[in-house]
């Protein structure tokens, strides 16, 4: 081994012997799991000090290419690669085409608000004088800083939440960094972290939010990024306590991890907005996206917190897109101020509680009881959900199967997006779907 490894080191300090294995392992050569040889074997064999090679090995483990593992030795570690990330297109990924498709996680597009007048009436502005003018438009960013949750040193507007949350990580998360989230949660963000070879910490939520013994448990293992969804947590409706949001400040004061608050659902949550970044306002970065509530053809997200993160990534996109579409910056600033947008907007707040409501009401009377109070969606338990989900795709109803949510192996669940349903009726009926479904799995009658 200590031959093969001197044979690919072409510099022969810290800097050449880190490249030189790092280019073995991405190339294969050193497979994952290989052990290295002792710091002491290859500085003879490099004829360099061991101080040189511990350097070495020092900047390979910061990038979570290699890992010491004690007396055991160093090993090499999971590097991502392109075929890591596939929870995400399991969720729809039915059996077939639906007549109703509860699996998306979307909106109702009956309670969008009205996007063709105010388009018309910014349509005809010159909105950029230069690449290099700020990415946000001046009055938008002074209309986000009014309803931001705490005071953000940066903010900034992006594609989507999504987008945030891909360019926060690319600036704080390096591999084999330690990611706590919530479990379950949102696939892509799972399926992100892989490609990032980042390890998931997955801790549980009870009805107040993320389970402080959990985090407390987590935040030992020195995370560098703790990602948590405020309201209406996607899948299990969850919404973030006041009281809880504080003692999670309180957990992580003083330790190094970056909060990511991604609040997805926006203004048609139930739930008023809630920061961990009221107590930690260096620490939180904050994401609101407008696509559940204003729409997600918008594709605009605000990022605002922690001055590090957000101007890092604001840098790095000047580099790329550069910013996010004026034209659709001042659509979204008309539509913060329009009393119809607004009234639209509460409208369907209370359409969407209503329906959530109604779903988990009917549940109830067939004994089963699912978590959460908020939002577009329902995280309901089943015996099995293979064949749940292929009952119901029987009936042309799509849900979406549970196991690509979770962190780790769990009870059974599926998740079905109520708020696309807008009859009571076909809420009750659904219900009864779903109650039989589960009982043809093996779950026994509840009540009725
Ligand atoms: C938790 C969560 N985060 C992010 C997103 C994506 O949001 P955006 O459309 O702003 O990228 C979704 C969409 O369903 C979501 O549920």
């Amino acid at each position: 081994m200590p031959i093969q490894l001197a044979d690919a080191i072409e510099t022969r300090n810290a800097q050449g012997i880190a490249a030189g294995i790092g280019r073995l392992i991405t190339a294969g050569d050193l497979p994952v799991g290989t052990r290295l040889p002792t710091v002491r074997a290859l500085a003879r064999e490099l004829d360099v000090s061991p101080t040189t090679v511990s350097e070495a090995w020092r900047t390979l483990a910061a990038v979570g290419a290699i890992e010491a593992m004690g007396r055991n030795g160093t090993f090499v570690r999971q590097v991502p690669g392109p075929g890591a990330g596939q929870r995400y297109r399991r969720v729809t990924e039915g059996p077939g085409h639906f007549a109703v498709d509860l699996s998306t996680g979307t909106p109702d597009p009956a309670l969008l608000p009205e996007l063709g007048p105010i388009v018309a009436a910014v349509g005809g502005q010159n909105l950029t004088s230069s690449y290099l003018d700020p990415p946000v438009l001046p009055a938008l960013e002074e209309a986000l800083r009014r309803a931001w949750p705490f005071d953000a040193a940066s903010l900034t507007v992006v594609d989507g939440a999504m987008d945030a949350i891909d360019r926060i990580a690319q600036v704080v998360v390096r591999l084999g960094d330690r990611v706590v989230v919530e479990h379950p949660t949102f696939p892509p963000v799972l399926d992100l972290l892989d490609q990032l070879g980042a390890e998931v910490i997955g801790v549980d939520l009870d009805d107040e939010g993320i389970s402080l013994a959990g985090l407390d448990a987590a935040l030992a293992q020195n995370p560098s990024l703790v990602f948590l969804q405020p309201r209406a947590q996607n899948p299990t409706g969850v919404s973030l306590s006041a009281r809880r949001a504080r003692a999670v400040a309180k957990l992580l004061a003083g330790t190094s991890a970056v909060v990511v608050e991604d609040d997805h659902i926006g203004d048609i949550a139930s739930a008023p907005p809630i920061s961990v970044g009221t107590w930690l306002p260096a620490q939180t970065v904050h994401i609101r996206s407008f696509s559940k509530s204003h729409g997600p053809d918008l594709r605009l997200a605000a990022v605002g917190g922690a001055g590090d993160v957000v101007d890092a990534l604001a840098e790095r996109r000047l580099l790329g897109p550069g910013w996010s579409s004026r034209i659709l910056q001042a659509v979204l600033l008309a539509m913060l101020s329009d009393q119809g947008t607004i009234d639209q907007i509460a409208r369907a707040r209370d359409c969407y509680a209503d329906r959530r409501a109604a779903f988990a009401q009917a549940l109830g009377t067939h004994g089963i009881t699912a978590p959460g109070t908020d939002g577009i969606n329902q995280w309901v338990p089943v015996a099995d959900e293979r064949s749940t989900t292929i009952a119901l795709a029987a009936q042309g109803i799509g849900v979406a199967p549970g196991a690509p949510f979770q962190v780790r192996t769990d009870a059974p669940h599926v998740r079905i997006t109520i708020g696309l349903v807008d009859d009571p009726e076909a809420i009750a009926t659904l219900a009864d779907q779903l109650a039989a479904a589960d009982h043809a799995a093996g779950r026994p009658a509840g009540r009725r």
